[in-house]
């Protein structure tokens, strides 16, 4: 059993989807967690949920003063979670223009290395992060360039945090095709010929659950042992 009581987990993302599930599965470990998002609407139908010691802040991750004041505002950290999402960006690269390119950078890369930026100031001596990266950038998919470019430059920063950081940890935990919202810009018919298409490629016959990456997660957040990894979490599409 997990025990995360007396420890606070921020979740940058944690709205819906793969944060959601994992700020679930923290409160009912017993920690406390901070989730946030844009959308004031869904963080209050995603903290009916959370069975436990819930805060919810509304910001968009890009905003770099919204993000630095979350910061100060939550004070002392044990774990960061990192799951806002790019939106779009899946395009061939003759389509991808430097514009929409560096959207897919702005909605995630950056939010990203800022959050980590400012957790390096607040996480306490056991702490970690944890990056939800993509399998895109482990597997060749064309079309997925900027997504790729986006979570494999974010994997590559692995290495040297894992030294700055030390003696806190950070790991990567990289999903495949997971059944969240995140899809939900696709139209129906689309992502059920999608879904199909990536069950039957997937040696484990099926598309993810977020419940089923939280679990990567919250393995990646408590096991004292495990930092710089990337824990792919994603039926084996590299092998599919
Ligand atoms: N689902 C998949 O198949 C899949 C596959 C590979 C990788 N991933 C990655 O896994 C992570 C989690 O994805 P998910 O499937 O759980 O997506 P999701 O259900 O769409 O959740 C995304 C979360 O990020 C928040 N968010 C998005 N843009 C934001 C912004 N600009 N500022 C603040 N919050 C923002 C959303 O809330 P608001 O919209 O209210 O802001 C929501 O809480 C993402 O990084 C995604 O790229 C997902």
């Amino acid at each position: 059993m997990v025990d995360l009581k007396g420890t606070v987990t921020a979740i940058i993302g944690g709205s819906t989807g793969i944060g959601l599930a994992t700020a679930q599965a923290v409160a009912e470990a017993g920690g406390r967690v901070a989730i946030t998002g844009r959308s004031r609407d869904k963080l209050d139908r995603a903290a009916a949920t959370i069975a436990g010691d819930v805060s919810t802040h509304a910001f968009d991750g890009r905003d770099g003063d919204a993000m630095a004041t979350f910061f100060t505002e939550i004070g002392s950290l044990d774990h960061l979670v990192l799951t806002m999402s790019a939106g779009g960006g899946m395009a061939p690269l003759t389509e991808l223009d430097d514009d929409r390119f560096r959207a897919v950078f702005d909605n995630k890369f950056w939010p990203y290395v800022s959050a980590v930026r400012h957790a390096m100031n607040v996480l306490r001596e056991n702490g970690s992060v944890v990056m939800v990266t993509g399998a895109a950038a482990r597997k060749a998919v064309p079309g997925a360039a900027g997504i790729a470019a986006t979570n494999g430059a974010l994997m590559a920063m692995l290495g040297p945090l894992t030294l700055e950081m030390a003696p806190r940890r950070i790991n990567a935990v990289s999903p495949g095709v997971i059944d969240t919202p995140y899809w939900e810009s696709v139209a129906d018919d689309r992502r059920d010929a999608l879904f199909e298409m990536a069950a039957h490629q997937l040696p484990v016959g099926r598309v993810g659950s977020p419940e089923e990456v939280a679990e990567a997660v919250v393995f990646a957040m408590t096991n004292r042992f495990t930092t710089g990894a990337i824990i792919d979490c994603d039926g084996g599409v590299r092998h599919g």
